[in-house]
């Protein structure tokens, strides 16, 4: 038998498997864990949104992309004193844990600023990091939400619902706002 033909050893599936652990016993403990962890995930990543965002808007070229980054940073700070009012409803410190996820998407922003010039083109790079962290935000907060339903966090889940919305919300906009830029674009 040729090298080629020998068959494929799935070894991560094997290892992966030896690696699974037993159930907690307590579900709810553990779900609690892992709701208070996503929480604290967010919040270093909404922390970090606020300290981004006014850089991506002054690199805007576009006067209206600029103005719904701008928009969104007032909606981001307050989406941060959201969060210090769910930990507290939970009854837990407000703490934040870096997000490996945001800091990756936001250097992903960083670089797109570093490899373009002031331009539509930028302009629709930063777009594109924005969805990115957009859509990483509606499904941080979507997920959010179910674990607050289902551990009875009712009144966290309402502010952790509207955030999600403002997250859509902001979203929408940059695809208008993209579809403008492309037109525009197509048009010179
Ligand atoms: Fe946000
Ligand atoms: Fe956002």
């Amino acid at each position: 038998m040729k090298n080629s033909e020998k068959p494929i050893q799935n070894k991560t599936a094997k290892s992966n498997k030896d690696k699974i652990v037993a159930p907690a016993k307590d579900a709810a403990t553990e779900l609690r864990k892992l709701f208070l962890d996503s929480l604290q995930d967010i919040y270093w990543a909404e922390n970090a949104l606020v300290s981004a965002l006014p850089k991506m808007a002054a690199n805007a070229s576009s006067a209206g992309l600029s103005s719904i980054i701008l928009e969104h940073l007032a909606v981001t700070e307050n989406q941060v004193a959201r969060l210090d009012q769910v930990f507290e409803l939970i009854g837990e410190k407000t703490q934040g844990k870096k997000c490996e996820a945001m800091a990756g998407l936001l250097k992903e922003g960083d670089n797109v600023l570093l490899e373009t010039t002031p331009g539509a083109i930028r302009d629709a790079g930063i777009i594109a990091a924005s969805q990115k962290i957009e859509h990483y935000e509606i499904a941080s907060y979507g997920t959010l939400c179910a674990f607050a339903k289902t551990l009875g966090e009712n009144d966290a889940a309402k502010l952790l619902t509207q955030t999600l919305a403002e997250e859509k919300e902001a979203d929408c906009l940059l695809n208008d706002i993209a579809l403008n830029i492309v037109n525009i674009t197509a048009a010179e």
